[in-house]
């Protein structure tokens, strides 16, 4: 029997208002789940229910909070399969990674589960005596966090562990397509005791999310708002939110370049430059855009990428592959059209390109009913290409060259993005010139784009993001907001600045 999902707002089921039937892209034909989907009130309502809760919610002791955190991961290990196995399922990512998805949560809360004890505030000496300053971090009320399907429940998890650790209320949207994975992950987190209207989650689609998020931001029901999707929908939610003197912690595209130096271990580059751009078939924030291979080791590198992509396995998710379908339709959809963007001067070194179907198979896989599609590397590509500038969220990876690393720097940077790089050198000195000169937030040194650890700061410049980092310590000025406090205890008015005394020094004095 399909799962029926709806949101829940203050613990309670909230009626949908239409039908989305979330499928299985490994078998389109197959539905996961029927998920009620909401309307741009519901989003509203549950704001206003989430501003209610968060009151109570910021008055519990922040170890207290810590503890819940604990439980939600202790949850979400003691259900890791299930859980794996249902992402696997709505969204096709091969089964291993998958587990390492749920692990992603587990090791975020095991973070912030300790923060709990630490939360720290500072003590700062005054400027004038008996008197004491101090600062503290305080939750800034309620986050609306706007999350997309290709990580449908680490990603949420970086946002929904942080803001509810330093006593903020949630109102999260999933994406559609992987709403029975975010309703798992709700009913997870709110197994752990979460009191009725901190985490509320609402099923809806992009436009009636908008309009619930553009009326709650009106009444003032949202302070905080999270978004990870693409970099077009990021500048209309920064364009709103900025409106509304609030900031947007922004989590958007990027066209991930990887260097491969001269002096490169090249079994190692393939190896990463395989991963960065076919594993979760290039569907990652921070997958492979292009190599940037040195001319001398050009050649070598792309024949020996290019067997490598062509003996990949692509299949059903459950088994050993590297890949599985694509996320969904409309990411078919919008694949194929990044297809189109190569041109008569590109070659095609990976074999087949576009759908494997029993007339485009891969050796003997057809894809039967399901969105896969053939791994594609893309060589002689040029930095005035569409594939060289533009985000292609999916398999494709283009090849360019280059002679000196100023011109490699130069390059990496050109498409205006800024999440993730890589470099592939043996040469310290590289490494640091690359770090120094490249405007990503993420660099790897002869490592993929792709896999940051959960608790270093993660995010981009430029097209990638506005700055903001989710993870580790960083994201805590995310979720609360600094507070100066001071206190004058020498029974006087001490005016800063005017009451306060001075040495002074001889600055004629010379040796
Ligand atoms: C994303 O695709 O939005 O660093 C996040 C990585 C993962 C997270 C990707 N840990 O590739």
């Amino acid at each position: 029997m399909t799962r029926q999902i709806v949101s829940v707002v203050g613990g309670k089921d909230a009626a949908g208002m239409s039908t989305y039937q979330s499928t299985n892209p490994a078998r389109t034909s197959e539905v996961v789940a029927a998920v009620g989907l909401a309307d741009a009130d519901t989003f509203a309502a549950a704001c206003r229910t989430a501003k209610e809760a968060q009151r109570e919610w910021a008055k519990v002791p922040p170890p207290v909070r810590g503890r819940v955190i604990a439980s939600i991961g202790r949850l979400v290990e003691a259900n890791a399969e299930s859980l794996a196995r249902l992402v696997t399922e709505e969204i096709g990512k091969p089964y291993a990674e998958a587990l390492g998805e749920v692990r992603e949560i587990v090791d975020t809360c095991d973070f912030f589960l300790g923060e709990g004890r630490r939360l720290y505030g500072q003590t700062v000496p005054s400027e004038m005596p008996d008197k004491n300053l101090f600062t503290f971090r305080n939750p800034v009320g309620v986050a609306a966090v706007i999350t997309a399907g290709n990580f449908p429940v680490a990603v949420p998890s970086w946002y929904l562990v942080p803001a509810l650790l330093c006593g903020n209320a949630v109102v999260w949207k999933p994406a559609e397509y992987a709403a029975a994975s975010g309703h798992a992950l709700y009913r997870l987190f709110a197994a752990a005791g979460l009191p009725d209207g901190v985490l509320n989650v609402v099923f809806a689609d992009g436009a009636e999310t908008f309009r619930g998020l553009e009326r709650a931001l009106e009444e003032g029901t949202v302070h905080k708002v999270g978004f990870t999707g693409s970099s077009e929908v990021g500048r209309k939610v920064g364009e709103l939110t900025g409106r509304h003197l609030q900031s947007a912690c922004l989590e958007l595209g990027g066209k991930n370049p990887m260097v491969i130096m001269p002096d490169a271990d090249l079994d190692l580059a393939v190896e990463g430059a395989l991963f960065s751009g076919f594993g979760t078939a290039g569907q990652r924030c921070t997958s492979l855009g292009t190599v940037i291979v040195h001319e001398s080791v050009h050649d070598e590198f792309v024949a020996r990428f290019a067997r490598a992509v062509r003996e990949a396995a692509i299949g059903a998710p459950d088994g050993d592959v590297l890949a599985g379908p694509l996320l969904d339709q409309k990411f078919a959809e919008r694949y194929e059209e990044y297809l189109t963007w190569i041109q008569p001067h590109h070659e095609v070194v990976s074999g087949a390109t576009g759908r494997i179907t029993a007339d485009n198979p891969r050796g003997a896989f057809t894809g039967e009913g399901g969105l896969y599609y053939h791994p594609v590397v893309v060589d002689g590509v040029r930095p005035s290409d569409r594939l060289f500038l533009e985000e292609t969220f999916g398999p494709v990876v283009g090849v360019t060259t280059f002679r000196t690393l100023d011109e490699a720097l130069e390059l990496a940077n050109l498409p205006g993005y800024g999440l993730s790089s890589s470099i592939y050198t043996t040469e310290a000195t590289n490494a640091f010139r690359f770090r120094e000169g490249i405007s990503a937030g993420m660099v790897s040194v002869n490592n993929s784009t792709s896999g940051a650890e959960a608790h270093l700061p993660f995010g981009g410049n430029g097209k990638s993001g506005n700055g903001s980092r989710q993870s580790g310590m960083w994201v805590l000025d995310q979720f609360t907001r600094w507070q100066a406090m001071n206190w004058d205890h020498s029974g006087r008015l001490q005016k800063a600045q005017m009451d306060v005394a001075d040495i002074t020094p001889d600055l004629g004095f010379r040796l």
